[in-house]
């Protein structure tokens, strides 16, 4: 390959500009990696969707990766019905409150706890919500805010607009089994959709088809996200 178009290739492929920006390259210390989530947690996250066209929300989120699922309880501000989020690893997610249910099949499972890890850009440090945080950004759908001394999560937000304040981050928090399932009338009738993009994206994704892993990648982070920012809809 001519060495120009070897060069323009190169450039492509890696994303030099978030660690320029953040002044790296002097030949100093490797930027810090982020932080794996542990396999089971609980946060308390509040949301807020006032870019995105939504309100606030108060989110219980239930991480239980060894038992393929996670969990988020959305509480819209001034709203009495909680809608869940069951997402389970494999690919089936029930939304529900307790009138209404809807059945969604993706083509992805869950976020790995590692899921930072491979090709998230960082960015540097920066005082957030309060906390000295190392920041990352990944496939530019997610920024995500780490506390330098804790290594917890402080915030994530959203190339939508939608940011999440980790209110508290419990490690080891489990839900008991019954506050999982789905109830009865999510099974009554069959409105299952099948490889949706949640109403929060599909079209971004289709057009980076064929690159895989991202493709894979983005689809985890809609499903992760797709629930609060659909709730903008209902509230
Ligand atoms: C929500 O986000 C908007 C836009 O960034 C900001 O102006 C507003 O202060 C935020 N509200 C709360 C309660 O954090
Ligand atoms: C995935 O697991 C859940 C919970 O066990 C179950 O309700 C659902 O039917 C499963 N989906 C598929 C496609 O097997």
């Amino acid at each position: 390959m001519p060495p120009l178009l070897l060069l323009l290739a190169l450039l492509a492929a890696t994303p030099l500009s978030g660690a320029a920006a953040a002044g790296f390259g002097g030949g100093g210390d490797p930027p810090p990696t982020p932080t794996a989530w542990p396999e089971q947690f609980h946060a308390v996250v509040f949301t807020n969707l006032t870019e995105s066209g939504g309100r606030l929300q108060l989110i219980d989120l239930y991480y239980d990766w060894p038992r393929g699922r996670n969990l988020n309880i959305i509480r819209n501000q001034l709203s009495g019905n909680p809608l869940y989020d069951v997402e389970w690893n494999n690919g089936t997610s029930y939304y529900f409150d307790s009138a209404s249910c809807r059945t969604v099949r993706f083509p992805v499972g869950l976020l790995p706890p590692d899921w930072l890890a491979n090709g998230a850009v960082y960015l540097g440090r920066e005082k957030v919500d309060g906390f000295d945080c190392h920041i990352w950004t990944k496939v530019d759908f997610i920024w995500y805010y780490e506390d330098v001394v804790t290594h917890r999560p402080v915030r994530w937000n959203f190339y939508n607009g939608m940011q999440q304040h980790v209110m508290s981050f419990e490690v080891g928090g489990v839900l008991e089994d019954s506050q999982w399932q789905a109830p009865a009338h999510c099974f009554s009738d069959q409105d299952t959709a099948t490889n949706p993009g949640a109403g929060t994206g599909a079209a971004t994704v289709d057009r980076v088809e064929g690159e895989g892993d991202k493709v894979d990648f983005m689809r985890n982070l809609l499903r992760f996200a797709g629930a609060p920012a659909a709730a903008v809809a209902a509230a």
